[in-house]
């Protein structure tokens, strides 16, 4: 599926509608480039799933856990990982393989330990289309 958006209010719509959808298990990988949208998607998505308060980019910790939410939210965000044993010191598996849902921005910085099955969102901007579209693709791996 590709959903073209313009403006931040339609990204956050559809990763709502995705974040209602959302189950337990799953792993929603989000890549794109600095500044195009991945936190504001989060940020729908996490509205989605019932998750009240504000949601940002985990600034000092590699994970954000939100429990409010129909189901727990783990928020990565890989982007400043320096070697991917940063990953196990945090014990992502118990994340990964946990009761929640899992979403990570920049998780092709951390490829070689995602598992087979999961949601990639690729977030892209297109200069001619102007500042505010984007182009998200969503691909069930
Ligand atoms: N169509 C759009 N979708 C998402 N964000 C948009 C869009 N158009 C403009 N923006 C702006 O782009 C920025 C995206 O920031 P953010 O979500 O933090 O990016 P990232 O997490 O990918 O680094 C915000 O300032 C937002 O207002
Ligand atoms: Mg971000």
């Amino acid at each position: 599926m590709r959903v073209e958006t313009n403006g931040p209010e339609e990204t956050y719509e559809l990763g709502r509608r995705l974040g209602e959808k959302a189950k337990a298990g799953q792993i929603y990988c989000l890549n794109g480039d600095l500044g195009v949208g991945k936190t504001v998607f989060t940020q729908g998505f996490a509205k989605g799933l019932g998750i009240g308060e504000p949601v940002n980019s985990p600034t000092f910790t590699i994970v954000q856990e939100y429990d409010e939410g129909r189901l727990p939210l783990y928020h990565f965000d890989v982007y400043r990982i320096g070697d991917i044993s940063e990953m196990d010191e945090i014990g992502y598996d118990d994340y990964f393989f946990g009761e929640g849902v899992c979403l990570i921005e920049w998780s092709c910085l951390i490829r070689e330990i995602l598992p087979e099955h999961v949601i990639e969102i690729e977030i892209k901007k297109d200069p001619e289309r102007g500042f505010d579209y984007r182009s998200v693709e969503v691909e069930e791996k």
